[in-house]
């Protein structure tokens, strides 16, 4: 987590770094901070809070002139969240200035050796070690910045994205990368560096992505210089041009980012379609799943890792690929997958959900999984990140930039690719017939239209948001493809109101969370009409039989639910393995209307970040 952002060049680097601050605030909220080159001298200015906090306190304490600089916003790994523990920090001479994403995990013995040398360190985190170290060995060895990072760098065990530079040598930055995103943005003479490409998108479309354990020097009036970290290699830096625009990473009207993503779905949804399901020639074409057929057609099973929503994207696609593909799957937190020896062979298909493609865990998981032989599939929204290049294959959900930190669109849209991929496999198999195939790609292509109808029941979501926003607790219920949605429909209002919440498969309640029912807690169960719709409708009554507060999410027109439910809030009908993509709609909302009720900082809920790229 953390963003960090860098400038050289021939412009005023404060405002560019300011700027590309609050873009990368998703990443990291809890302190922020800056350090510029002022022609003499370092100056640096960091606080304890927002970028905002940050923006009152600068131009109070230093002078913000000067065409090179480096910024960083927090979130906090070692040493609590205050001013002195906030990023750049200094190496004790003063000469050097760091900022740092991600973990030292060897700092520790670094450190005790330092202190033996008469280092003094102000701060609780590894990155004062860092760059303390970097200093030790660039002025015992008398050699320049960049070789003394990249010696400091192999002594290092954990994961970083570096930027560092040398009062004295102010015409470069040096970065590094190894498990934390770096991307250097290049305009014409002048260089931006940034965890992804948001803080320089207006300036340039043309940006290299570090590789793990690559390293470069970029120097005002230069060509970025880079090399392997492990053995100074020359790499030979590649160009991509970006796929974003300035339009897509602001709020365009909306209060809130994540209102202005959920609202953003049904375009969404046919960003990920596009291209790939043809209805009229009842063909889905995904290069990625035909260029390894066969791999997937002789699978065991899938294995699913993931984590948080993209975790919930994945049980979903249980119930898909079960049900139309007959593949056994198993969907598999990869935080747990990863440490707990599991066995995968040559023969198993892991596919990997995560909208950032950068969390750790899921970045491990799949590293462990290709140890052991497997194929590995990515599922990523953030083109070029981490899982997207560490995964054998893989496809895009192209939901675009996913800014609010509750994850909306990313859910959608993962769901999307993987019923693609469900249903190219279920065809190629033979597991669907073509009638059912086919209404399965009408169905989808109409979905998006059904998530803007969804859309519509904001106003009456809101209501319902208002009555219930005091609860201290909620339950939400599904079953079978809408069990997952309930989870999701916890996990989002948990995250953002800080109300307790929980999901359940509809039919467990009586085997214990029934206990907790009474007439204050209310109870959000997903009871469309296909799937289960019979047993549903007995698990409310036997709420309603216990006071519980019913609010229902039913497909238009129903009257059975109604006639239970205190609330029922209608969504378009359609097929049960489709009904995720609508259900999931009305409970983002609930779970936005209640956190704006409850003056929550919805885009930025406390002690989370966007892209976990720490365990
Ligand atoms: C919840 C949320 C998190 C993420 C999780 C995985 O709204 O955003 O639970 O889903 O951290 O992130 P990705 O999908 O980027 O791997």
């Amino acid at each position: 987590m953390c963003g960090i952002v860098g400038y050289i060049g021939h412009r005023e680097a404060y405002p560019i770094i300011l700027k590309g601050l609050k873009r990368l605030e998703y990443r990291g909220y809890d302190s922020a901070g800056i350090a510029l080159f002022d022609g003499n001298d370092i100056k640096l200015c960091k606080t304890k809070g927002k970028v905002d906090d940050l923006e009152k306190k600068i131009t109070k304490e230093i002078s913000t002139t000067g065409s090179l600089g480096i910024g960083h916003t927090r979130w906090a790994t070692h040493g609590v969240p205050n001013d002195v523990n906030s990023h750049p920090h200094y190496s004790n001479s003063g000469n050097l200035v760091i900022i740092h994403n991600g973990i030292i995990e060897n700092y520790e013995p670094l450190k005790k050796e330092l202190l033996k040398r008469g280092y003094k360190f102000t701060s609780d985190t590894d990155t004062e070690v860092l760059v303390n170290l970097i200093e030790d060995i660039k002025d015992n060895e008398n050699i320049k910045l960049g070789k003394a990072v990249q010696i400091a760098l192999n002594q290092v065990v954990g994961a970083y994205a570096i930027a560092v530079f040398d009062k004295n040598k102010p015409n470069e930055i040096v970065v590094a990368r190894l498990g934390s995103p770096l991307a250097i943005g290049i305009g014409d003479d002048e260089f931006f560096i940034a965890s992804d490409a948001s803080p320089f998108i207006e300036y340039t479309n043309n940006a290299i992505y570090l590789e793990d354990e690559e390293m470069a020097i970029v120097r005002r009036h230069k060509e970025v210089n880079i090399r392997k970290i492990k053995d100074d290699s020359l790499v030979n830096p590649y160009v991509q041009e970006l796929q974003i625009n300035l339009e897509q990473i602001e709020k365009g009207g909306y209060d809130h980012f994540m209102l202005k993503e959920i609202y953003e779905q049904p375009h969404a949804i046919k960003d990920t379609y596009r291209g790939r399901l043809l209805t009229d020639k009842a063909i889905i074409k995904m290069a990625g799943i035909e260029d390894n057929m066969k791999k997937f057609l002789n699978a065991n099973r899938i294995v699913v890792v993931a984590c948080g929503t993209s975790w919930h994207a994945g049980l979903v696609s249980e119930y898909i690929f079960e049900d139309l593909a007959r593949i056994p799957v198993e969907v598999e937190y990869a935080s747990e997958f990863r440490y707990r020896n599991p066995v995968i062979t040559e023969n198993d298909v892991v596919i990997a959900i995560s909208q950032s493609g950068e969390t750790a865990d899921t970045l491990a998981a799949i590293k462990l999984a290709k140890s052991k032989g497997a194929f590995v599939f990515g599922v990523c929204n953030v083109v070029g990140s981490s899982i997207a290049r560490e995964t054998d294959a893989g496809a895009y959900t192209h939901a675009g930039p996913e800014i609010g930190v509750a994850s909306t669109k990313a859910f959608t849209t993962q769901i999307t690719v993987l019923t693609l991929i469900a249903l190219r496999l279920a065809r190629a198999k033979g597991t669907i017939s073509s009638s059912d195939y086919r209404h399965h790609l009408l169905e989808l292509e109409m979905i998006p239209d059904k998530v803007a109808k969804a859309l519509k029941s904001d106003e009456k979501v809101k209501e319902i948001a208002n009555i219930y926003k005091d609860a201290k607790n909620f339950l939400y219920l599904g079953r079978g493809y809408n069990f997952p949605v309930a989870l999701e429909g916890a996990l989002k209002l948990k995250e953002i109101s800080y109300i307790h919440a929980e999901g359940y498969p509809a039919a467990e309640m009586k085997h214990g969370p029934i206990a907790l029912i009474d007439e204050n807690m209310p109870i959000v169960v997903i009871a469309t009409k296909k799937g289960h719709y019979d047993k549903i409708v007995s698990n409310i009554q036997e709420i309603k039989s216990r006071k519980g507060i019913i609010i229902g999410i039913v497909t238009k027109g129903d009257t059975m639910v109604k006639a239970l439910a205190d609330h029922v809030i209608e969504v378009p009908e359609t097929m049960e393995s489709l009904s995720p993509l609508v259900t999931t709609i009305p409970l983002q909302l609930l779970s936005y209307h209640i956190a704006v009720m409850l003056n929550k900082n919805v885009d930025q809920p406390r002690n989370l970040a966007k892209s976990v790229t720490v365990e």
